[in-house]
């Protein structure tokens, strides 16, 4: 097969890393990847922090919902939706007279402007992922860093129109990371729709899970939640969970913050 398409087919996530160096070279190489992912107009709405201080890993642990994980990765990068760039360079040169001459005053960052810098740092993200593959480098997402904002914004220097939307943990997977069977996905017929979006019916639901409810740890964590079915479990371990709650409350407080009164 396509190597490209191996690479795709057989990525997964890795939380145990080699207690080995990632060279200059290979950041490099990485970066330089990255930066050639797709941005909204070319104007690369992020921008990435590499988290080397061991003080502000064992932070991330504790505020990432506790994952000791990050405190052992080799490579830390926290991708950043940012507008700030942007809104410094307008306001060095010249925009706001521009509005005011036109009798207008220079719009801010809004909502909108938010969710465009998310993409960027997304795509940008995703394709370091796909670029440390092709290095030999496996890779995790933390999305708990979308947590705590007020604490992640003290310990990053963090100015208004920046947010932390992803943080990932690279290193070279240890021998059993890289042998663990692939995760299960739902087949492309409940995902992907010709034309229009379609809801599903309760059988279907069930047809669609029916795979994962087999699997021996789903068994063990519902009996241990009392849950169901794995509805039921999803619902109390994820979606009502403390770490579901604290984003949510982290991410209105940023957008209070961005979007301002
Ligand atoms: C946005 C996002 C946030 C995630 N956050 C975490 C996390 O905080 N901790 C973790 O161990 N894995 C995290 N993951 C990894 C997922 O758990 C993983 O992708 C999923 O279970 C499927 O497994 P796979 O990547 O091995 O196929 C995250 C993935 C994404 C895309």
């Amino acid at each position: 097969m396509n190597q490209t398409m191996e690479l795709l087919l057989n990525r997964k996530s890795i939380r145990v890393y080699e207690q080995r160096e990632i060279s200059e070279e290979v950041k490099e190489a990485l970066i330089a990847a990255t930066l050639r992912a797709p941005t909204a107009g070319n104007l690369m709405l992020y921008s990435i922090i590499e988290v080397k201080d061991r003080a502000a890993k064992e932070t991330l642990v504790r505020t990432c919902d506790n994952q000791p994980f990050i405190a052992r990765a080799p490579l830390v990068l926290l991708f950043l939706a940012d507008y700030r760039r942007w809104v410094d360079y307008f306001t060095a040169s010249g925009v706001e007279q521009l509005c005011a001459d036109e009798g207008r005053s220079m719009r801010r960052p809004e909502e909108g402007d938010l969710f465009l810098a998310c993409c960027d740092a997304l795509i940008a993200a995703q394709t370091s992922v796909v670029a440390g593959e092709a290095l030999g480098l496996g890779s995790c997402y933390i999305g708990d860093i979308m947590e705590n904002y007020e604490e992640h914004r003290d310990l990053f220097s963090l100015p208004r129109y920046v947010f932390p939307i992803c943080l990932l943990c690279f290193g070279y997977p240890t021998r059993q990371q890289w042998e663990r069977a692939l995760t299960r996905r739902l087949a492309p017929e409940y995902v992907v729709f010709e034309d229009r979006y379609r809801r599903f019916e309760p059988e279907e639901h069930e047809e669609m899970y029916r795979d994962r409810q087999q699997e021996p740890v789903y068994g063990q964590q519902r009996s241990a939640r009392g849950a169901k079915n794995l509805a039921q479990l999803t619902y109390t371990r994820k979606f009502d969970s403390d770490f579901a709650r604290e984003m949510n409350r982290s991410v209105r407080a940023m957008l209070q913050a961005w979007v301002g009164d």
